[in-house]
């Protein structure tokens, strides 16, 4: 049977104190929604639709790429929100999962669940819910004498006797398309909240007398709701020990794990070493072998086998094998590492290859600038690429040396085997071979010291 789902993404998220929409924030480099509709997809969900209204200017590019996104007008409630959805999931008769985009440790294999449970029961609906000391907030599932769930009574309408109940709802679901959307027709807003609550479909289903059921999950932690900063940082906590705890498994190092942050889309090879104060995020790839950090930050990055990454910032950069970065080395977008290059200690490079074995080792900028082999570049060397208006692009052939504090006007190329004399400001292109020097000659004046004696007397 095919199954979709439906991400709750319009709520205000007013206890996070912020100028960007709670769905918004980042947990490992990703912000909540985009954790939950992943989740959604790797559980083999078809169909994500997204529901969006606070800020939503801000949540719709977030989501658009990978779910259907449908406007919730006004805040009326969970009913209201997934009731929005009607038309854009017209005439779909199956599973249809209800998750917040505020709960993003939820895991594919607790959606899988859901949906297996409910469909083997042919149930209207099945909840996940959870054992907590404190229920303090969550709607409790009040259950019949079969043992079944009768109802749900949200913490502002309970009796005495209701709020001492702790079995709770997680907010995730897993409902019978049809009989959802004929539910919701028949939720009203008679509550303490004045608000259309998902929460009533259940009790609706079963005095429709379909079976609704409730699927009590082991880890509670998987439907920790973010409302706060604090929560923020817990969820952070209990996913970076959850990512940490598989790599390691799998044969990653980390000193500390504690101290090393990887975002969920992170592919790491055997033998990796990660140091403290390491950050992996989005889609970087770290091959066998490769050690990285301390003080580390690489995001969308491609790093090959064998590579020794020291201080670094990479973003969307790419490290062929063998290479040496940092301390405190810069990768900005484009640039490509080739085998056995390096980039040493407060070096910038951007949009910028750096041919086979090519050496970058101290306080330059490279940018725009195509590498060949065997380049040496002398310390404090820049190509000048731009000129207050438009970049240039700088040609450095194969064995190319470039002598210290060497200012490479672009556009310029210097052909393969030249070498450049130190603190030349190379304006025109240098050829294959030569030796450029761009320099005034020294002047010496002799006895300066007792000259300046003299006069001073
Ligand atoms: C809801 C449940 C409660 C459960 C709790 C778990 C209801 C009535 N109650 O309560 O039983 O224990 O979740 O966390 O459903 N949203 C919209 N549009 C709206 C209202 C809410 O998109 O009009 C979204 C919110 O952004 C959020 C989710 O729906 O992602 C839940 O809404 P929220 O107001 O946080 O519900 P709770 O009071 O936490
Ligand atoms: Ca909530």
């Amino acid at each position: 049977m095919e199954s979709r789902a439906i991400v709750l993404a319009a709520g205000a998220g007013t206890r996070m104190k912020s100028e960007k929409p709670k769905v918004a924030h980042e947990l490992l480099g990703k912000p909540l929604v985009n954790w939950v509709i992943d989740a959604a997809r790797q559980a083999g969900i078809g169909e994500v639709v997204s529901v969006v209204g606070h800020l939503r200017e801000q949540v719709i590019p977030l989501v658009e790429e990978d779910t259907r996104v449908v406007v919730q007008p006004e805040r009326r409630g969970t009913a209201d929100a997934v009731a929005v959805c009607r038309e854009a999931l017209a005439g779909f008769d199956g599973s249809l999962v209800v998750l917040s985009g505020d709960s993003p440790l939820i895991t594919p294999d607790t959606i899988r669940a859901l949906i297996e449970v409910r469909e083997r029961s042919c149930a209207a609906v099945v909840v996940l819910t959870m054992e907590l000391d404190d229920p303090t907030g969550y709607g409790r599932i009040v259950r019949g004498e079969d043992g079944g769930v009768e109802r749900i009574v949200e913490q502002k309408d309970c009796s005495t006797e209701q709020a001492a109940l702790t079995e709770c709802n997680s907010g995730f679901y897993c409902f019978d398309a049809k009989a959802l959307f004929s539910a919701l027709e028949q939720v009203t807003s008679d509550n303490a909240q004045n608000e259309f609550y998902l929460t009533d479909v259940l009790e609706i289903c079963r005095s429709d007398g379909r079976v609704v059921s409730a699927l009590i999950t082991e880890d509670p932690s998987e439907c920790l709701g973010i409302n706060s900063r604090i929560q923020l940082a817990d969820a952070t906590k209990q996913m970076q020990r959850r990512i940490n705890e598989h790599h390691m498994a799998e044969g990653v190092t980390m000193t500390d794990p504690e101290l090393v942050w990887i975002g969920p889309d992170a592919v790491l090879g055997r033998d990796v070493e990660l140091l403290p104060m390491t950050f992996l995020y989005g889609r970087t790839i770290v091959a066998n072998n490769t050690v990285i950090g301390p003080n580390s930050r690489l995001t969308d990055t491609v790093v090959g086998e064998g590579c020794s990454i020291d201080e670094t910032v990479a973003i969307e950069a790419r490290i062929d094998a063998n290479v040496t970065c940092g301390p405190r080395a810069y990768l900005r977008p484009g640039a490509h590492m080739c085998e056995g290059s390096k980039a040493g200690t407060h070096v910038e490079i951007k949009k910028s290859t750096i041919g086979k074995g090519s050496k970058v080792p101290h306080l330059s900028y490279i940018g725009d600038t195509e590498m060949g082999e065997g380049v040496n570049i002398g310390a404090g060397s820049i190509t000048c690429n731009y000129d207050g208006t438009n970049k240039f692009t700088t040609i450095i052939e194969d064995d190319v040396f470039v002598g210290s504090d060497t200012m490479l006007v672009a556009p310029v190329t210097v052909g393969a085997g030249a070498v450049i004399g130190a603190g030349s400001v190379i304006t025109h292109d240098v050829s294959p071979d030569a030796l450029a020097l761009e320099r005034s000659k020294q002047v010496e004046i002799a006895d300066w010291k007792q000259r300046r004696h003299n006069a001073s007397k």
